[in-house]
C-alpha cells in the first residue's frame, strides 16, 4: 500500500492563484465564437461576451487571462483594435489559418472580458514586428490617468478611467515565431523595451514578463538572464518580475501526430510521462534562474502548457481544435500538482488555451457549449488557489508504463494545501487498469472530518464529452475512502481525486 504523510504543521510556500491561469489567443474559435460573439449576436451575451461561457468560467475562479497571443502577439498592432468597430483595420492572421481578422475584439473588449470574469489582466506586447514607441504607447493608453495623447485617445474611445493592467510581456516565443532571435539579442531588446514601459501608477504597478525558453532550451534561459543582468543591479525592482516557459505535451515529439481520442495504452503512458516531465523542466530551468536570483524574486510563468494533438477530423488545421478525454484530465491533474509543488518558483501558469483550441476547458458549437474533463479538474483544484502548500511525502508509488523511449512514470502523484482551516489533497492515479490503495497520515491532526470529496474518471480512458452527450465525464462525489485517524483511500484507475478535510 502507498502512504502519504502530510505534515500540516509545516507550510512550505504559497500557491499563487495565477498558477491556475488561462491563455486566449486570436486563433481559430478561441476569441471569436468562443468568448466573443458581438453585441448583435443571437447567442445571449453581455457587451458581446457569451453569457454561458462567462458563467461557466466564473465557476473556476479564473485568476488571470493572457491575451492576444501567442504567435499572434508579435504581429498584432494594438491601435488597429481600438475605436469605431466599423472603421477598424482588417488584417490576415498569417499564423492561424490565414483568416481575416477584423479587430472587433481589441484592448477595450479584452478589459471588459476580464472585468466580467473578475480576473487579472495579462497583455502580451509585440516585440517581433512592433516598435519601442508602439509598445510604450500601449502601456500609456491602458494605464495613464492624467492628460497625455494616449490617455486622451482612450477617453475619446469611451474609457475615462485607466484600465487595470496586471502583467505585460515583452514579446512571445522570440526564439521562434516572435522573431527567430538569439538569447543575447532578445536579452538586449528586453532591456531596451522594458525601459519604456512606464509605471504611471505607483500603487497599481504591473509586472513585467520576459520571454523564456521553449521546453528544454536551457541555453536560452542562461543567455537571456546573463544578458539581462549584465550591468544591471541584481534584482533591481521591477526590471523583470517573471520569465516564461512554454511546454506542450506532444507525445511523439514536435508535430501533433497523435489523435486526441484514439490512442492505445502505450500512448496513454507516453502522454502522462510527458506531462510529468514538467517537473524536470521546472527544476532545471529553476536551477539556472537560481544563479541570477537566489532569493527567487523572479517568478517562472509557464504561460503556455497543455496537450497538443491532431485537430478533429474535418476541421481547419490552422484552428487547433481538438477533443479532450480522461487522458487530458490526468495531464491537467499531474501538471497542476507539479506546479503546486514548485510554488516557490512557479508564480503563474496559463493553460493553452481557454476555449476551442488545444487543451481547452470549454468547447463550443454555435450556441452549444460543453465543459471538458480538463474543466472539471480545474474546478476541483480551485481550492488550491492562494492556499499554503503543505509538506507532504509519498512512498509506495510504483514506476509504471511501458515506455522505452522516455522511461517510466510514477503511478501516483499528489499535492496538499491548506486555506482557511481546510486541507485540500489532490491525487492522480495514472494506471490504466489498477486501482491504488493509499494510506493518508497526518503529523498531528487526529480528528479528521472529510468535508468534500470529488472525482473525475471514466468507464474508459477515451471517455469525453460531446455536444450530444455533454455529461459523459463530470465531477462526481467520491466515496472511496474511510476515516480512521487518517484516511484509507482507494483511488480508481485513471482518475483525478480531490479530498478536502478539516
Ligand atoms: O498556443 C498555440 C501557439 O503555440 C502559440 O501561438 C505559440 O506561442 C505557441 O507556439
Amino acid at each position: 500500500m502507498a502512504k502519504l504523510v502530510i505534515n500540516e504543521t509545516n507550510k512550505v510556500g504559497r500557491i499563487e492563484p495565477e498558477i491556475y491561469g488561462h491563455f486566449s489567443e486570436h486563433l481559430g474559435r478561441c476569441i471569436y465564437e468562443g468568448l466573443y460573439v458581438g453585441e448583435n449576436s443571437d447567442i445571449p451575451n453581455v457587451n458581446g461576451m457569451r453569457s454561458d461561457v462567462v458563467g461557466a468560467l466564473k465557476e473556476l475562479n479564473i485568476p488571470v487571462l493572457r491575451w492576444p497571443g501567442g504567435c499572434f502577439a508579435d504581429e498584432y498592432h494594438w491601435m488597429d483594435g481600438i475605436g469605431d468597430k466599423s472603421k477598424r483595420k482588417k488584417m490576415i492572421n498569417t499564423h492561424w489559418g490565414g483568416v481575416m481578422e477584423d479587430n472587433s475584439f481589441g484592448t477595450h473588449e479584452f478589459m471588459e472580458l476580464c472585468r466580467q470574469l473578475g480576473c487579472k489582466t495579462y497583455v502580451n506586447g509585440n516585440l517581433g514586428s512592433g516598435t519601442v514607441q508602439e509598445m510604450s504607447q500601449w502601456v500609456e493608453y491602458m494605464t495613464f490617468e492624467g492628460v497625455s495623447p494616449m490617455a486622451d485617445l482612450r477617453k475619446e474611445n469611451g474609457h475615462e478611467d485607466a484600465f487595470q493592467l496586471d502583467y505585460f510581456a515583452v514579446g512571445n516565443e522570440n526564439w521562434g515565431c516572435g522573431g527567430n532571435m538569439t538569447p543575447e539579442y532578445y536579452g538586449n531588446l528586453y532591456r531596451r523595451y522594458q525601459t519604456y514601459l512606464r509605471q504611471y501608477n505607483p500603487d497599481r504597478k504591473f509586472k513585467k514578463i520576459a520571454c523564456g525558453p521553449n521546453v528544454a532550451d536551457y541555453h536560452w534561459t542562461e543567455g537571456v538572464l546573463k544578458t539581462c543582468f549584465d550591468h544591471t543591479p541584481e534584482h533591481e525592482h521591477g526590471f523583470m518580475d517573471l520569465i516564461s516557459l512554454h511546454y506542450y505535451d506532444m507525445p511523439l515529439g514536435w508535430e501533433p501526430k497523435v489523435s486526441a481520442t484514439e490512442f492505445d495504452d502505450e500512448l496513454w503512458y507516453k502522454t502522462l510521462n510527458r506531462a510529468y516531465y514538467m517537473d524536470e523542466l521546472i527544476r532545471r530551468h529553476g536551477a539556472i534562474i537560481d544563479q541570477y536570483d537566489p532569493e527567487k524574486k523572479i517568478g517562472l510563468a509557464v504561460d503556455e502548457w497543455g496537450t497538443w494533438f491532431k485537430v478533429e477530423p474535418g476541421t481547419n488545421p490552422g484552428f487547433l481544435y481538438q477533443q479532450n478525454t480522461i487522458r487530458d484530465a490526468l495531464v491537467a491533474g499531474i501538471t497542476l500538482n507539479v506546479f503546486n509543488k514548485h510554488c516557490d518558483r512557479v508564480k503563474m501558469a496559463c493553460i493553452a488555451q481557454m476555449i476551442n483550441v488545444l487543451q481547452a476547458v470549454i468547447l463550443t458549437d454555435g450556441e452549444k457549449m460543453i465543459k471538458t474533463p480538463t474543466y472539471h479538474v480545474f474546478h476541483m483544484y480551485r481550492h488550491h488557489q492562494g492556499a499554503d502548500l503543505l509538506e507532504s511525502s509519498l512512498t509506495g508509488a510504483s514506476e509504471i508504463g511501458m515506455d522505452v523511449e522516455y522511461g517510466k512514470v510514477p503511478d501516483l502523484t499528489e499535492s496538499v494545501s491548506e486555506k482557511d482551516g481546510f486541507i485540500t489533497i489532490t491525487l492522480n492515479n495514472l494506471s490504466v487498469s489498477e486501482a491504488k490503495e493509499l494510506d493518508v497520515v497526518f503529523a498531528e491532526k487526529k480528528d479528521i472530518q472529510v468535508v468534500e470529496a470529488n472525482i473525475v474518471s471514466g468507464s474508459d480512458i477515451h471517455d469525453h464529452n460531446t455536444f450530444e452527450a455533454p455529461e459523459t465525464v463530470a465531477e462526481k462525489e467520491f466515496k472511496g475512502y474511510t476515516v480512521d485517524g487518517g484516511l484509507k483511500v482507494t483511488i480508481p484507475a485513471a482518475s483525478v481525486v480531490e479530498i478536502r478535510v478539516k
